[in-house]
């Protein structure tokens, strides 16, 4: 059994998302066995709570500089025996040091059709700001693994969904949640507990299921 442990910032509607799906027996092989928040208040901590996950709490400005951070982070996860580590909504920048320690074994959820509206300054719904900016009619969000390169890494799953006119960032925002980011995550790591996805070449190829 893989434990996969979850990075949280905020509300932690993705961690709902992978919960819910462990609870449908989705997740063959995989259990999620921690939850660590950037912040004391996020909302995702309660949910983990309320289901019974252990939850830890690392706050940046706690620690002198990013080094630091990324060694307490890298040191909890090495403790959580970590065989899968999802960003679901972590907002907090750690260095390369913990990447390279779990090479395709991170993932995180982007909210957007990755290269586009990806890279630094663009998390949350600063995404969707920019995507209503540029006029584009089809979006949809990304699930990949973390490298070094800040939303880089290879492709696990893409999903789209349409730009409509009126669309606020927050009405898009939850559009993509609902139709792409709430399935995609949890498709993506029962893919990864089931050992079907390979990487070859900075490009991931992913076993007919
Ligand atoms: C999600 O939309 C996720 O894709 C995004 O933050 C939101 C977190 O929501 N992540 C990023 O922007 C990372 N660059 P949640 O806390 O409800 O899951």
């Amino acid at each position: 059994m893989k434990n996969i442990v979850v990075l949280v910032s905020g509300g932690g509607t993705n961690l709902q998302a992978l919960i819910d799906a462990e609870k449908r027996g989705e997740i063959v092989g995989g259990k999620i066995t921690c939850v660590i928040a950037s912040k004391p208040d996020a909302y995702a901590l309660e949910r983990a709570k309320q289901n019974g996950i252990k939850t830890r709490v690392l706050v940046r400005r706690d620690f002198a500089d990013v080094h630091e951070y990324s060694k307490a982070m890298l040191d909890a996860l090495n403790e959580e025996k970590a065989d899968l580590v999802v960003y679901a909504g972590f907002m907090t920048i750690l260095d390369e040091t913990v990447c390279r320690a779990y090479p395709n074994k991170m993932m995180n959820v982007h909210p957007a059709l990755i290269p586009s509206f990806c890279g630094k300054g663009f998390y949350g719904l600063h995404v969707h700001e920019a995507v209503l900016e540029k006029g584009v009619k089809v979006t949809g969000a990304t699930v990949h693994f973390v490298t070094e390169v800040c939303d880089g890494g290879p492709i696990i799953l893409q999903g789209t969904v349409p730009v409509l006119n009126g669309d606020t960032p927050e009405v898009l925002q939850k559009r993509v949640m609902e139709n792409v980011e709430w399935k995609l995550l949890p498709k993506a790591v029962a893919l990864f507990c089931q050992d079907k996805i390979k990487v070859e070449n900075g490009r991931t190829i992913i076993e007919e299921q």
